[in-house]
């Protein structure tokens, strides 16, 4: 038996008002498991009591939401199956694979908001669905990183890219997803159910740890290294030196929208980007408080509904909704000029670096001067790095005070990296040919 939406709703979520008074939420659902989920417990405790202990430890587990509320599924559903010995020959069909729409049966909120979100398009945007004109990474994780062999065709893919941005999950003809497409820790993972999206990134299985969401550890498994440091430019912040030097005290419990400065004595990656501070209510779409696309090759101010597009969210709008977040602890002053030099270094990269960057190399495609394969051309690998890697570490840690980011691993290698460019422009149109 599962619980019903209704259950949930009856019993509802707390308001913040009243969560102030306690750090753990005291929800009882007033009934225990089912004889089902009891067997399924008892069972499990023997084989994994590594699962059941983070369970047991849960909320879920505590509110008795319990392995069959998760995992049981209809009869039709394509990914109904009984390879778990406990079910065989029962009427209940178990998959080890839980989708949003699992999640959003009790938190439909949650899993609305992660929709229209960045996240959202993680596994998409390489996975492309019809329709859509993304350009394809195929080349460079077939052809390159697997050397066109065959049987390496997808290694890089799996041990790689779908562990951060998530897979199309294949079923094998055994209803169990295949060595191809899980196990995948992404964020977009794409389900046989259709549903996108992966509700354990942040707080993982079997705990669902609403404080282990709150610290920086539960983004920087993927926010990280040459082409994204924001857990390096995070521990480059003032914010990242207090959390550092007294972090493991602050209160990581309280209920949303009522974890408040106080509880925490500088931002972490969840309270600029998704928790209720002030006025702001807690949101799962981590586009809303964005005003720039910083990733791009160029950066725009954001302007699209649609969670598909590299532009989404409203940047006035995101912009506004993150200085509410720092005006709890700053002064307008300190936010306004903060944000004015995060900008005017977001329009230099722009105007100063990417622009004639773009030109030469436009010049260079119309005049054939650039080797078909990119990543054996000297200027496309320049070219690359100078947007993928040093131009997002200066726009980023500018945006978040990472000074060394923004500087030295930012526009320092950013002005080399164009003189470099202008050199073997000039060299290319002066002979006319590619040189060796
Ligand atoms: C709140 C929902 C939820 C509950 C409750 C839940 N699970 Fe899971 N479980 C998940 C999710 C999500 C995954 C990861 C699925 C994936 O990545 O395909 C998972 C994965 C698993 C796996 C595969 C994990 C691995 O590392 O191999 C097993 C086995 C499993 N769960 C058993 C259980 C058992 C037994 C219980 C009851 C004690 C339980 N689950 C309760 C959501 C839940
Ligand atoms: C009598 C013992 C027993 C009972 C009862 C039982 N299970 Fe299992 N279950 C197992 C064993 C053993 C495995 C195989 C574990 C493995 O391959 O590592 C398994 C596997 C699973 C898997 C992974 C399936 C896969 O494709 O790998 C899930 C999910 C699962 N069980 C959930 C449940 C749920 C939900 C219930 C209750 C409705 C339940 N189990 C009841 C013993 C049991
Ligand atoms: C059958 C209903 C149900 C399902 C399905 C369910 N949950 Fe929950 N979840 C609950 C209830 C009830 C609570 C407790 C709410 C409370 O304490 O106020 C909860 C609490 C949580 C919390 C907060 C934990 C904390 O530390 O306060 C998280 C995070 C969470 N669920 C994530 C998930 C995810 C992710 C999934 C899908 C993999 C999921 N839930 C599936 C009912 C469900
Ligand atoms: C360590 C985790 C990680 C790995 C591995 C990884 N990415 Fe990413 N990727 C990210 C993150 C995080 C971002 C978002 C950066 C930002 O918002 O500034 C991103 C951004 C992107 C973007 C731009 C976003 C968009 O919507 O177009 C593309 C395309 C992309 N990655 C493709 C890939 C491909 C293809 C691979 C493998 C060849 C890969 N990534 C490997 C974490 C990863
Ligand atoms: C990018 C990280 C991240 C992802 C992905 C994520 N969450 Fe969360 N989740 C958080 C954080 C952080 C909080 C605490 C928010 C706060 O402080 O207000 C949270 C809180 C929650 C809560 C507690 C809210 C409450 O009212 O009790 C639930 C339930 C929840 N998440 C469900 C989900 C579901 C369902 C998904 C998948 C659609 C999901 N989460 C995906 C980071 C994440
Ligand atoms: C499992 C890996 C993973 C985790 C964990 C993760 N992210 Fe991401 N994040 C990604 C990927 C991949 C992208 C790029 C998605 C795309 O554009 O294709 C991304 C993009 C983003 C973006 C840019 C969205 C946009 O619209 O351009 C923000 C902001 C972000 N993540 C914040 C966070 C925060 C804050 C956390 C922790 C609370 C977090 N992420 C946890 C993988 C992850
Ligand atoms: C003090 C608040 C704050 C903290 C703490 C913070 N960020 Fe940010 N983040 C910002 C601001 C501000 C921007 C730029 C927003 C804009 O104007 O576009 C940003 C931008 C980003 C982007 C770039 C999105 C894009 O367009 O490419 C990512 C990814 C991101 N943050 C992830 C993280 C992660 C992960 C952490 C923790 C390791 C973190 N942030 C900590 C405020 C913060
Ligand atoms: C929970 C409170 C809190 C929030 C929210 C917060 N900050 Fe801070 N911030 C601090 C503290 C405390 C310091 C350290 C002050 C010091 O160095 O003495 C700090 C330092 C800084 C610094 C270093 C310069 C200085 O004056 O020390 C900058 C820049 C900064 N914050 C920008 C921001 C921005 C931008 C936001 C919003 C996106 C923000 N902060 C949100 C508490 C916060």
């Amino acid at each position: 038996m599962r619980l019903s939406l209704a259950v949930i709703l009856a019993v509802g979520f707390v308001a913040p008002a009243f969560a102030l008074e306690s750090n753990v939420k005291t929800l009882k659902v007033e009934r225990g498991l089912t004889p089902e989920g009891q067997k399924c417990v008892e069972c499990h405790a023997e084989k994994h009591p590594g699962i059941i202990s983070d369970w047991t430890a849960s909320r879920h587990g505590h509110v008795g939401v319990s392995c069959i509320d998760c995992h049981s599924v209809d009869k039709g559903s394509p990914m109904a199956a009984q390879n778990c010995p406990g079910v065989k020959g029962t009427d209940i069909y178990v998959t080890t694979m839980v989708t949003p729409a699992t999640c959003g049966r009790c938190h439909a909120k949650e899993v609305e908001e992660f929709s229209k979100s960045g996240h959202f398009r993680g596994s998409l945007q390489y996975n492309v669905p019809e329709g859509r004109n993304y350009k394809s990474m195929t080349a460079l994780i077939e052809k390159h990183e697997g050397q066109g062999m065959d049987k390496y065709k997808r290694a890089s893919e799996m041990a790689g890219c779908m562990q951060c941005h998530g897979s199309k999950i294949s079923m094998g003809a055994d209803k169990r997803p295949t060595q191809e497409s899980w196990p995948a820790a992404g964020v977009g993972t794409i389900w046989p159910d259709g549903t996108v999206g992966n509700c354990v990134v942040c707080h993982t299985r079997h705990r669902f740890n609403i404080a282990e969401a709150r610290k920086p550890a539960a983004c920087a498994s993927c926010h990280l290294g040459p082409d994204h440091p924001d857990i390096e430019i995070f521990e480059n912040s003032k914010h990242g030196h207090i959390y550092n030097a007294e972090g493991t005290k602050w209160n990581f419990d309280s209920a949303p929208d009522a974890w408040e400065p106080g509880d925490y004595r500088a931002p972490t990656c969840a309270v600029c980007h998704m928790s209720g501070i002030g006025a702001l209510t807690s949101t799962h779409n981590i586009s809303e408080r964005l005003k720039w696309n910083l990733w791009a090759k160029e950066s725009t101010v954001r302007n699209s509904q649609d969670p598909l597009s590299p532009l989404t969210g409203d940047g006035a709008e995101g912009r506004k909704k993150m200085t509410m977040v720092c005006s709890n602890c700053h002064s307008s002053l300190h936010t306004e000029n903060f944000f004015k030099q995060a900008d005017l270094n977001v329009e230099l990269y722009n105007e100063g670096y990417y622009q004639p960057a773009e030109a030469m190399r436009k010049e260079l495609a119309d005049k054939k001067l650039l080797k078909d394969n990119p990543w054996d051309d000297e200027f496309q690998i320049v070219y690359y790095h100078l947007w993928h890697h040093e131009g997002r570490r200066m726009r980023q840690g500018a945006v978040m005070n990472g000074p060394d980011y923004a500087h030295w691993h930012g526009v320092f290698e950013l002005q080399q990296d164009l003189y470099k460019l202008k050199s073997i422009y000039n060299k290319r149109m002066k002979t006319g040919a590619i040189e060796d």
